[in-house]
This record gives structure tokens, C-alpha cells and sequence, in this order.
């Protein structure tokens, strides 16, 4: 039996309670490492995960994530998990507001996790999971989880509710049952809950309410694949698309197919008819992976007073093996994306946003029929767009964080011939998860001019396929000589048009302190 109480010896609420020289001993690791990024917001010291209560309210875009700062802190290790708070005019430039929700009361003491937010009379309502473990005197400990609420005002200042909205996990189910969706639809506000069930499967469970306070039980989501998909659903999202009905969800334990669920736990999505609300069937019946990167997971997506789908999520898997752990952080989100269907799939792209970040901008056409360095000013974060045209059977090689003499590079593959389009980071840097396979592919039309958008920072890449139907968001670890973009193209010629934005660096304002 794990000895659990070892990982909570140091139970903290807040970081005031944490000796001074602790916090600036993290502070100043963090700062020692040569991977911290440019637009993607990072943790500021221990873990961050999930991105949670991605929300507009009061004219600002809001943003939190969860945060474990003092993760890897040693020797105590303290513990404190919950909401750490960002706000944005336009999604690019940030304020940092700190601690928003901690683990303080009985409901959350052991992590107020994963949730939601939506903008409801002047305040903006909140549901997340406490994470609860009872009979700790003994060897058994059994995860209580119950939702709870919280209501933030126009001052930005969080009020918990103290009474829980969804106490315990039903009797159908274990302990897991956590990261509650909020949606609403007509007058009736729905929460979907991730939740797995005695006999250790996956699925997800529709509640609704018409006052917040009190929740009924519409029933499990009813679909034709979640009779036995994973042994347990993260983050469960639903909405609307024109008149079809989305559902995402992190499925734990699915076993690899061939190129598809090789990370550790995975994000699928279904597209199918609108959700039925008074039963919760769905007929959805084509599962797709949502991002076929190396990291991605536990993605939220919320909709803007102009009427677009946004979507964030945390650009890792859950080891959290990242070579920063080095430096005491793990963890940071994806840029922002729009998302949008067409019939069954999910198309992503960075939201247009981005375009605040453009200083310098380089653009072009090019024959490629050798080895071509296509930039070799060093390492910043891009916005590049390709149209690449390759001849009957040519291989075409784009090389990212590339230092040509020692051969390092992330490689990015179109070989026409097999009409597969590659992703390799197996020379990229320093290694990490290899055990998760070191190549991502999927098929891909080498006929056409194929189009490729890849959103470079200091330690991590987004390579939009085909206008983001097929995205690969990766992290990656290079060393300092690794500054180059190289193409070149085997077997015949390739011709690319090429757009390179070169970024600023993103503002946050606001507390230095996590
Ligand atoms: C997913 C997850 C959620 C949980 C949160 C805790 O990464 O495990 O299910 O709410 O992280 O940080």
C-alpha cells in the first residue's frame, strides 16, 4: 500500500506559509533555464497543468491553469494545488493575478482541481473539483471528490461557495470523478463531469440546474464507443457547432494503434448530432485524436462575444519528465487556436490574434533541390507559413531548432512517395518520454500544394497540417547552436512559398511572485 501521508507531510493553503528562502531559491532555478518561452504561458515555478476557467468576462479574456509551485521543491516538499489566474484584452499579452482558488477548506484540501467558468449576471461562476482523501489515519485512503462553485466579481476577487454543488461520486462510480464542464442552453445550466466507473471504465456524466446551488442527474453521456474506451475520462467538453454537437474528452489507458494513441493518456474528440439533454445520448460514432503531437492534453474550449470556439490546452503528458524539472517547473499551455467543424472533423489554427505579436516578417519562393539553410539568425519564436509543392516521389525535409554540423534538428518529413507526413524528434535536444516512440505521422495528399503553419517558440513547436485538420503540438529541448531552419528535398525538386513572422515576446504584467 502506498504510503500516501509522505506526499502531504507539508500541506499547505497558501504560499505565505512557505518559508521566504524556499520561494526565492525556486524563483531563481527557474531562472537559470535556457528553455523558458516566449508566448506560451509557462509555469512559474513547480507544475503547471491544465488549462481551467478559460472564460470573458467583464471585457477581458480569462485564463487559469492549475498550479502545483512547489512540486519540486525538496526536502519538505510543500504541497499547494489549485488556480493560478491570468487575464488578456487580446489573448496574446497578459496580466498575472496570482493565486486564485487554493486548496483551503476541507472539500479541497488535497487540490482544488480541474474546472470551468462561465459569465452569469455580473459575476463569473465557477466549478471545479475539490479533491478530498478520507479515512487518511489508516492505509486505505479513498478519494472523496465533490464540485464545488465560486463566484469572481468585477474586482477580480474569488468568493467560494462554501457548500459543495455535487458532493461524492455517485454510486455507480470511483473516486475519480472530477473537472466539471460548464454550458448553458436556454435557461438550463449543464456541468459534464469526467468520471469512471465501478467496474474501471471511462465515460462522462450530464448534470443540469436551473440555480446554480443544486444540481439533478440527467445521466451518463450515451454513446456507441464509451462502453469500454480507457479506464477513466479527464476534462470532458461539450458544445454546439451548427447544428452538430462536439464532445472532447482525455481517455486514460487506451492501447496504441499503430500511429494513433501512442502518448500516454490521450484527447479524442466526437463530432455527431446535437447532444440530447434530457437523456444525455450522443450518436456520435467516429473518434478521432484532436492533436497527434507528443504533448497535449486536458484542452478547454470557450466561446467569445464574436461568436468563435477557442481552445487551450496544457502542451505535456502527464510524467512530467520535462528536462526543466531540472530547473524546479514542468509545464506550459498551447497558444491559443480557433477551432472550427467541417463534417467530422476539427479544423485548428491559431487564433488571428497572434498577428499583435508580428515585428519583422520574411517571405518568399524557393526551389529546393538540395540542402538550403533557410534561417540561420538563431532561436526566436515564428508564426512560419509554407506552401510546399512536391514532385512525383520527392521527400521534402524541413528542419526546425536545426544545427546542421552536429545533426540535431526537429524533422519535419513529406515524403510524397508514401504520402506520409512525418514528425521526429528523435535528434531534437536533450531526450525525454522517448518511451512514448520518438515519430508522429499521418497520411497526407502530396498531390495538392500542401499547406503547413508552425508556431515556433524557445522550447516548443505547432505544426498545423491542411489548415489545422491534423495538428502536432511538441515540446522540445535544443542547445544553444541549435538556431537554423534547413530544408532540403531528396529524389526531385520541391517548391515552397514561404511567410515568416518573426514574434516579440508576450507582456505579463503583474505579480513576479507565483
Ligand atoms: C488532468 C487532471 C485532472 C485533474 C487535474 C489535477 O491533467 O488529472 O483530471 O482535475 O489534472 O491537477
Amino acid at each position: 500500500m502506498k504510503d500516501r501521508k509522505k506526499e502531504f507531510k507539508h500541506l499547505v493553503t497558501s504560499l505565505d506559509e512557505v518559508p521566504q528562502k524556499i520561494l526565492e531559491g525556486q524563483e531563481q532555478k527557474v531562472l537559470a533555464s535556457p528553455f523558458r518561452q516566449q508566448i506560451h504561458i509557462e509555469s512559474k515555478m513547480g507544475q503547471l497543468n491544465d488549462p481551467n476557467g478559460f472564460s470573458f468576462f467583464n471585457g477581458w479574456f480569462h485564463l487559469f491553469h492549475q498550479s502545483f509551485p512547489l512540486k519540486y521543491t525538496q526536502k519538505p516538499n510543500y504541497f499547494e494545488q489549485g488556480w493560478h489566474h491570468y487575464k488578456s484584452k487580446n489573448l496574446v499579452d497578459w496580466i498575472d493575478l496570482g493565486q486564485a482558488i487554493s486548496n483551503d477548506t476541507y472539500f479541497d484540501k488535497y487540490g482544488a482541481y480541474s474546472g470551468s467558468a462561465l459569465p452569469i449576471n455580473n459575476q463569473l461562476f465557477i466549478i471545479y473539483s475539490g479533491n478530498s482523501w478520507m479515512y487518511t489515519e489508516t492505509d486505505n485512503w479513498l478519494r472523496l471528490p465533490t464540485q464545488m462553485g465560486a463566484w469572481m466579481d468585477k474586482n477580480d476577487q474569488v468568493r467560494k461557495i462554501t457548500t459543495p454543488l455535487i458532493k461524492g461520486s455517485l454510486d455507480k462510480y470511483t473516486g475519480h470523478f472530477r473537472d466539471p464542464k460548464i454550458f448553458k442552453k436556454g435557461n438550463i445550466y449543464y456541468v459534464i463531469v469526467g468520471a469512471q466507473r465501478k467496474n474501471l471504465t471511462g465515460t462522462a456524466v450530464l448534470f443540469k440546474s436551473e440555480r446554480l446551488m443544486t444540481w439533478d442527474l440527467v445521466g451518463e453521456i450515451k454513446t456507441q464507443f464509451n462502453k469500454n474506451f480507457g479506464y477513466m475520462w479527464e476534462c470532458p467538453d461539450y458544445f454546439d457547432f451548427k447544428n452538430k454537437g462536439i464532445l472532447i474528452f482525455c481517455p486514460q489507458g487506451l492501447k496504441t494503434k499503430f500511429n494513433i494513441f501512442q502518448n500516454m493518456n490521450q484527447t479524442c474528440y466526437c463530432v455527431g448530432d446535437e447532444l440530447n439533454l434530457s437523456n444525455g445520448k450522443f450518436n456520435g460514432t467516429i473518434v478521432k485524436e484532436l492533436d497527434q503531437g507528443f504533448d497535449f492534453y486536458a484542452p478547454q474550449t470557450m466561446l467569445t462575444p464574436d461568436g468563435r470556439r477557442l481552445l487551450i490546452a496544457w502542451m505535456s503528458i502527464m510524467n512530467g519528465n520535462d528536462p526543466t524539472k531540472k530547473f524546479g517547473y514542468t509545464g506550459c499551455l498551447t497558444f491559443p487556436r480557433e477551432i472550427t467543424v467541417i463534417g467530422n472533423s476539427i479544423y485548428q489554427q491559431p487564433v488571428h490574434e497572434i498577428e499583435n505579436l508580428y515585428s519583422s516578417h520574411l517571405q518568399g519562393k524557393q526551389e529546393i533541390n538540395c540542402e538550403k539553410i533557410l534561417i540561420g539568425k538563431g532561436r526566436n519564436a515564428r508564426d512560419i507559413k509554407l506552401n510546399i509543392k512536391i514532385q512525383h516521389n520527392g521527400i521534402f525535409i524541413f528542419d526546425l531548432f536545426s544545427d546542421p554540423q552536429n545533426r540535431k534538428h526537429l524533422r519535419i518529413i513529406l515524403n510524397a512517395a508514401k504520402n506520409r507526413f512525418i514528425v521526429n524528434r528523435a535528434q531534437s535536444g536533450i531526450n525525454f518520454e522517448d518511451e512514448f516512440g520518438v515519430e508522429r505521422s499521418c497520411e497526407f495528399n502530396p498531390e495538392k500544394t500542401v499547406k503547413l503553419r508552425i508556431i515556433q517558440d524557445i522550447s516548443s513547436a505547432e505544426i498545423f497540417l491542411e489548415n489545422g485538420e491534423k495538428v502536432f503540438s511538441l515540446r522540445v529541448f535544443p542547445d544553444q547552436k541549435q538556431n537554423y531552419i534547413f530544408v532540403n528535398s531528396l529524389n526531385a525538386k520541391t517548391v515552397i512559398k514561404y511567410e515568416i513572422n518573426e514574434l516579440r515576446i508576450m507582456k505579463v504584467e503583474g505579480k513576479k511572485n507565483v
